[in-house]
């Protein structure tokens, strides 16, 4: 038995979801993959019913009772700043130590490529995004706000044992997956300290693997060459910033954030799988939001339980599908979140 926490959110993240639930469903049925799902309503209903974000307890409840959880997206523009997104999805990320997002970028048809002709063997590599630190700690202050001697100060915080095992992490993802190079990306001609710190950990670190071929890309370079020669990548360490940045410009190269997966990875604790697209309110509730990025997510899930076979299984009736047209309109198609659904489920 896997016990999987499913946490829809918000806007089209309850769409999504339902889908991607629709299909881990065919998995138990096909594969007798002993998955149970207990569904949070976590999100912004609750936040402004309750004025609850996550409960109580939530970290221990799901560390202790849980084997995964499926994200859907938070962010609804009735809650002011966002607030409860902070406290829900980079809680859960900073609270349960998910240090590693994990974002394959793989190309399931060259049609919903936006680069002149780019094919399938040419988009197929994953950055891994360090998700505990650097920008994300809302480290900083400010000064005579209001005024026009106003001082603003954003801290980035990069730690040794934080830069150190996001790298290893990469290295031993490469290994894992067959990969056989690692390119760590930074600003270190600008950002001299955290840069001088990642560039060290890279180096030791790139030691211990003697096997993988290791290269170097100042960020804005990383951002130019995803787009004129993606082929050249295989998995790409960065930091959370640089990370939230080229994923989304990665994103474009697979069809749109409607295609993107990711996971979010303690790989000694629970993990967190969620799509790469947000909640989307104007799209909510009206059957049009592309589900495969988190169907794909759900399959990210299954790897990770060990459950390989059902994996592969759903990514390749993704594929199919895919082949067939069988898709929203974001990538071309006229079917209907819930018929996407569907006919994944049918190919599985
Ligand atoms: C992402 C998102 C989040 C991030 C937001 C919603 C806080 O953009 O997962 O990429 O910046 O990490
Ligand atoms: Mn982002």
């Amino acid at each position: 038995m896997k016990r999987i926490a499913v946490v829809p959110g918000d806007g089209i993240g309850i769409d999504v979801t339902r889908e991607a639930m629709r299909v881990l469903r065919r998995v138990n049925d096909v594969f007798a993959a002993g998955l149970e799902f207990t569904e949070f309503d976590w999100g912004a209903e609750k936040y402004l019913r309750e004025g609850v974000s996550l409960p109580t307890g939530a970290f221990d409840m799901l560390r202790k009772d849980f084997d995964a959880i499926l994200f859907g997206a938070i962010g609804d523009p009735r809650v002011p700043d966002n607030k409860h997104a902070a406290e829900i999805l980079l809680a859960l990320r900073f609270g349960l130590d998910l240090y590693a997002n994990v974002r394959p970028v793989r190309l399931f048809h060259e049609r919903l490529c936006p680069l002149k002709g780019t094919g399938v063997a040419d988009v197929n590599f994953t950055v891994i995004r360090e998700n505990t630190e650097g920008a994300y700690v809302n480290a900083g202050g400010v000064f005579k706000r209001g005024t026009p001697d106003e001082v603003a100060n954003q801290v980035e915080i990069h730690t040794r044992k934080g830069v150190e095992r996001i790298i290893e992490y990469a290295f031993q993802f490469a290994r894992r997956h067959g990969k056989t190079k690692v390119c760590m990306s930074d600003k270190s001609n600008v950002m001299a300290y955290a840069g001088d710190l990642w560039q060290r950990c890279f180096k030791e670190v790139a030691a211990r693997y003697p096997d993988v071929q290791t290269s170097h890309l100042y960020v804005d370079a990383l951002a130019l060459l995803f787009v004129r020669q993606p082929k050249d990548f295989q998995v790409v360490v960065t930091n959370n910033m640089f990370g939230d940045i080229v994923t989304d410009l990665a994103a474009a190269l697979q069809g749109g954030l409607g295609m993107a997966a990711s996971g979010n990875i303690n790989p000694n604790g629970v993990s967190l799988f969620e799509p790469v697209h947000g909640s989307s309110p104007p799209l909510a509730g009206k059957n049009i939001a592309n589900p495969m990025g988190s169907i794909l997510t759900s399959a990210m899930l299954l790897e990770h339980l060990g459950l390989t076979g059902a994996a592969r299984a759903v990514e390749n009736a993704v594929t199919a599908c895919v082949n067939e047209n069988k898709t929203t309109q974001d990538i071309g198609g006229k079917l209907g979140t819930r018929e996407v659904g569907e006919a994944v489920v049918a190919k599985i």
